[in-house]
This record gives C-alpha cells, structure tokens and sequence, in this order.
C-alpha cells in the first residue's frame, strides 16, 4: 500500500513519460493498482500454493518445467543497477524451466530507453542456436515500453 501511494507520488512528477489513453490520469491508474494489489493479496491468502517465492537469478523449477514462461517490468528496466551478466544469467535461468516460450516485456529502462546491451545479449543466444523475435504489443504505458521478446 505505502509502495503504490509512494509511486503515485513519484508519477505526477514523471506523467510525460506516460501515455494517458488507458488510465486517463493519475487518480486512474491509482485505482487500478489499489484493484490490483487487492485482487492479488485475495488470490494470495485465499490460493497459497500458487505462490512460490524465488530469487533470481535461481529458479526453484524443474529443466522444461513450464511451456510458457512470462516475464515482465524486471528484466532491462533496471539496467542502470542489474549488470549484464545478471541478464544473461537470469535469461538462461528462465529459460532452462521453459520448455516452449519465454516472453519479455519491455525492452526498455525506466527512461523508456531501449536496453543498452540488447543486441549483444541477443546476439549471444542467437549464436546458441535460440530463435528469437521482437513483437510490436498494443499496450503501452511508459512511452516506448511497446515492445516484447519471445524466445524459444
Ligand atoms: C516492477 S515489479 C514488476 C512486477 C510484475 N512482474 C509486473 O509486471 O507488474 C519488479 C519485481 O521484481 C522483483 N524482483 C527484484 N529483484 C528480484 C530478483 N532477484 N528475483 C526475483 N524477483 C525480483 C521485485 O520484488 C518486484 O516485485
């Protein structure tokens, strides 16, 4: 609760990063993150073995464990603290559960700046014989934040 009051904060002095189209202003997407932690603690106290907490970059999972594995606002946002080898690290982690798809999304820092090392990370996996694409997303929130990696 205090974290969300804490980045409603921090947003109206960053709104122009934003695109408004779907929250429409602060006070909206307030109230979808009060929705969201309130519909997710629900889950977490009605559901428990849902939940299994780890700490990447290990993963408390079997090899293949999950055909798709989803990944979001971790990974590249925190590019400025979270180094390379943290990336690659995490990525070949992640996908070593996955026995189909991993998806990423964004691609970008916290500035909606494209990840710096990205195409040399990509090119390291590639070169591992991992196909991998980029896909255009429809939602995007943090300008620039509209893209998505799918890694199988
Ligand atoms: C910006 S939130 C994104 C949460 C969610 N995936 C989403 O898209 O709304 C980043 C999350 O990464 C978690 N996190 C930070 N370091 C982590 C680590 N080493 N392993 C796993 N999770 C971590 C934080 O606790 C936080 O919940």
């Amino acid at each position: 609760m205090q974290d969300t009051l804490h980045a409603m904060e921090m947003m109206e002095n960053a709104k122009d990063r934003y695109r408004w189209d779907f929250y429409e202003n602060v006070q909206g997407l307030g109230k979808h993150r009060y929705q969201a932690l309130h519909d997710c603690v629900k889950d977490m106290r009605e559901r428990p073995e849902r939940y299994i907490p780890a700490m990447l970059p290990d993963l408390p999972f079997d090899d293949g464990q999950f055909d798709l594995v989803l990944s979001a606002h971790f990974l590249f946002m925190y590019g400025d603290r979270l180094s390379y080898e943290f990336h690659l690290r995490t990525i070949r982690e992640l996908l070593r559960v996955t026995s189909d798809e991993l998806r990423i999304f964004p691609l970008v820092d916290l500035t909606g700046t494209r990840y710096e090392h990205l195409d040399r990370l990509l090119a390291e996996l590639q070169s591992e014989g991992l196909e991998i694409e980029e896909h255009i997303v429809p939602y995007e929130f943090l300008r620039n934040a509209n893209s998505m990696l799918c890694i199988r």
